[in-house]
């Protein structure tokens, strides 16, 4: 299993804070943000992990990251030149990628779940994760059976169907990358990640597991502060 931490993006939201630095490089208390969906990634044992990063601070993630020695896994680099959408990290990423399976992390993303048996358990098709939410418009929205079986997914609807999203950790097959290859810009311009779960879903083959403990998208002002608050009581009661 490879790993891809997803961190470019516009960051617009975060204005003006975004202006100077990325937004995966701001303090969630103690730590840049980036660090905690690595955390996530190594606790679930990916030890070969992409980080695709927008150009304007690609040095400076190299500067925090560098080689992944410290962090005991080994980092690959490549730039975003546009934020095109999540699911183009798999064109970026295809050599990477190779004949592997491979988990997409989000680079604003902190999960206190570990994944490492979902991982371990993986075999083929697509793996991902929801979460109940207040505000599911925000997200990519799945909507159930009364068996708990995912019928549709839709990105940000206006009336979403439940109130479950689909959270930023993706466990996908190789053949991700020929089903990404396939995907048409939706009306922002974005290959959407909602699309590609939509095509393992129609082929039988995604399953939407559940995420059972916090789950913060850190990408507003409300959720980096309810972020801060989350690691700082974490960190104090440690
Ligand atoms: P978003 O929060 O959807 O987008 P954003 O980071 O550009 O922020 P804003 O909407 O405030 O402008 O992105 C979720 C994560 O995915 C985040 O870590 C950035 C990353 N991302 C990319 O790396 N490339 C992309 O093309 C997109 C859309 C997002």
């Amino acid at each position: 299993m490879k790993g891809i931490i997803l961190a470019g993006g516009s960051g617009t939201r975060l204005s003006p804070l975004t202006k100077v630095t990325s937004k995966q490089l701001l303090p969630i208390y103690n730590q840049p943000m980036i660090f905690f969906p690595l955390q996530t990634l190594l606790n679930a044992g990916i030890k070969d992990i992409l980080v695709i990063v927008a150009p304007d601070h690609a040095g400076d993630f190299l500067k925090l990251l560098g080689s992944g020695q410290e962090f005991g896994c080994k980092f690959t680099y490549e730039i975003q030149d546009k934020p095109q959408g999540l699911a183009q990290a798999f064109l970026i990423g295809e050599n990477f990628i190779g004949d592997d399976n491979v988990t997409l992390i989000l680079g604003d993303n902190v999960f206190e779940d570990n994944f490492a048996d979902a991982i371990a358990s993986f075999k083929n098709g697509g793996r991902v994760f929801a979460k109940e939410v207040s505000d599911p418009n925000r997200f990519g929205v799945v909507e159930f059976d009364d068996q708990k079986k995912a019928l549709s997914i839709e990105e940000k609807p206006v009336h979403p169907k439940s109130n479950f999203a689909v959270t930023g950790l993706y466990i996908y097959d190789r053949s991700v990358v020929t089903k990404a290859k396939t995907l048409q810009p939706s009306s922002r311009g974005e290959l959407e990640i909602t699309d590609l779960n939509m095509l393992y879903l129609q082929e039988g083959t995604l399953d939407v597991s559940f995420v059972e403990g916090k789950w913060l998208d850190t990408g507003t002002f409300e959720s980096l502060f309810e972020a801060y608050t989350f690691i700082r009581e974490r960190e104090i009661n440690k």
